[in-house]
């Protein structure tokens, strides 16, 4: 059995059952599908790459874990490709039993009953929701009377969040590799732009990289935005030109073996930083620098937030984007106006990854970096166009950067130092060639 699933099983409560399912594939249009991505939690407990499978979890039973799933199928393999079925779930997969997925309805009112608690997430997997919901309103009818099912329904992402929200060493080693690839994309990308290039060109140079050098692909959309495009945040259109004089953003990052990346540089498309874009980067990445010192153990994510906030306000009042008490700007939410994200995120399989951000006791109590956790550090300064209050130098630059950190006993380790931030080096990388 996966080491992850026999941690599981040690932290469920005696007497009780699990259902996890795996994903499914997902029509992109008429009859394709997009590329299929394993669901992370499946992904985490079992190791088993294929849609339409779940995992059913009895740690009273004999054999634990059993493993139903698309059965062989010889004209279905011909088609859509190749199945692991039972045999391969027992042989390669260390599953107690295996079964055809077809066979798991009929199966269920068994496999509850007995037990006093189910670990299910709702909401995810709408057709399964309906099997369990349809067997558990059966029993009420028939008032109990023939079966035992289970009286507490929790969700089992509590537990395998918390196991996901601190990485083994296995786990940091595969998020190093990521996040290598992804800097020497970034790097690569810093490179080759060019006045006169279009964003998708950017674009297809970093993901080809990243495919190139053992990536599965992207961890997320790629965000590839020149000029006033660095002001929208999600702006994944990619495909307007890259003009001399205009700064590029890139949130880019790889998926390694499960495992994201999440990189943010912002660089000139012709190599030199203008004097007010340096005054604006100058501020985002004295603030960047401070909040990666800032996440170790002892501080907390939502005094991290609370720091971002304050350090760019008073950046933003420099700049002369803001005027009065730098408390009072705070208390008004006035820097919402330039900086309306968080200062970053836990990273893992997802790349807004699992984990809890308040700590179990108290819910307002926010939680604590601890060694093994895995966060981004991301502040960001969006001047709008069209803001008439903002000095003219100033309006329409967009300036993100975004490392990924893994905290340790006494710090962090920055596992994206491969790709430069400083801009007198990034300025130095791109007038090399
Ligand atoms: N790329 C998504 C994020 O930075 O959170
Ligand atoms: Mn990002
Ligand atoms: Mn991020």
């Amino acid at each position: 059995m996966r080491e992850q699933l026999k941690r599981f099983i040690e932290k469920m409560e005696p007497g009780s059952i699990a259902i996890i399912p795996a994903a499914h594939e997902a029509t992109r249009s008429y009859d394709t599908e997009y590329k299929f991505r394993q669901d992370s939690d499946f992904m985490y407990l079992t190791g088993f790459p294929e849609p339409d499978a779940v995992a059913v979890i009895d740690p009273k039973s004999k054999k634990p874990y059993t493993l139903y799933v698309r059965p062989r199928n010889l004209e279905m393999e011909t088609w859509f490709g190749r199945r692991e079925g039972v045999d391969g779930a027992v042989r390669n997969y260390k599953a107690d039993r295996s079964a055809p997925v077809e066979k798991f309805a009929a199966d269920l009112p068994k496999l509850l009953d007995g037990h006093d608690k189910l670990y299910y997430r709702f909401a995810v997997d709408k057709a399964l929701d309906q099997q369990i919901l349809k067997y558990l309103s059966g029993q009420r009818v028939r008032r109990l009377k023939t079966a035992y099912p289970p009286h507490t329904i929790t969700d089992p992402t509590v537990i395998i969040g918390d196991m996901r929200l601190h990485k083994t060493q296995d786990e940091v080693e595969l998020m190093q590799k990521a996040a290598t690839i992804s800097a020497e994309a970034h790097v690569l990308a810093m490179k080759k732009t060019k006045p006169g290039m279009n964003e998708f060109q950017v674009e297809s140079l970093i993901e080809a990289y990243m495919r190139d050098n053992g990536a599965s692909g992207v961890a997320y959309n790629s965000i590839i935005g020149g000029g006033e495009n660095a002001t929208i945040l999600h702006y994944v259109e990619n495909n307007r030109s890259l003009n001399d004089g205009d700064l590029l953003l890139i949130d880019a990052g790889a998926e390694y073996q499960g495992y994201a990346a999440d990189i943010t540089r912002t660089f000139p498309v012709n190599g030199r930083y203008t004097q007010a874009q340096r005054e604006v980067y100058d501020v985002v990445l004295d603030v960047q620098l401070k909040c990666v010192e800032y996440t170790k153990p002892g501080n907390t994510v939502k005094g991290r937030q609370e720091y971002s906030i304050e350090l760019l306000t008073e950046g933003m009042k420099k700049l002369g984007l803001l005027k009065g008490k730098t408390k009072d700007l705070i208390k008004k939410k006035a820097y919402m106006k330039y900086y309306m994200h968080g200062v970053g995120h836990y990273l893992g399989m997802d790349v807004h990854d699992a984990g809890r951000y308040f700590d179990d006791q108290a819910a307002k109590s926010s939680r604590k970096f601890a060694p093994g956790m895995v966060l981004t550090v991301e502040p960001g300064l969006y001047i709008p166009p069209d803001d008439k209050s903002a000095p003219s130098k100033y309006r329409g630059i967009g300036i993100r950067i975004e490392d990924d950190v893994v905290v340790t006993e006494t710090g962090n380790i920055n596992l994206t130092t491969k790709v430069p931030k400083d801009p007198d080096q990034i300025e130095a990388l791109m007038n090399k060639r």
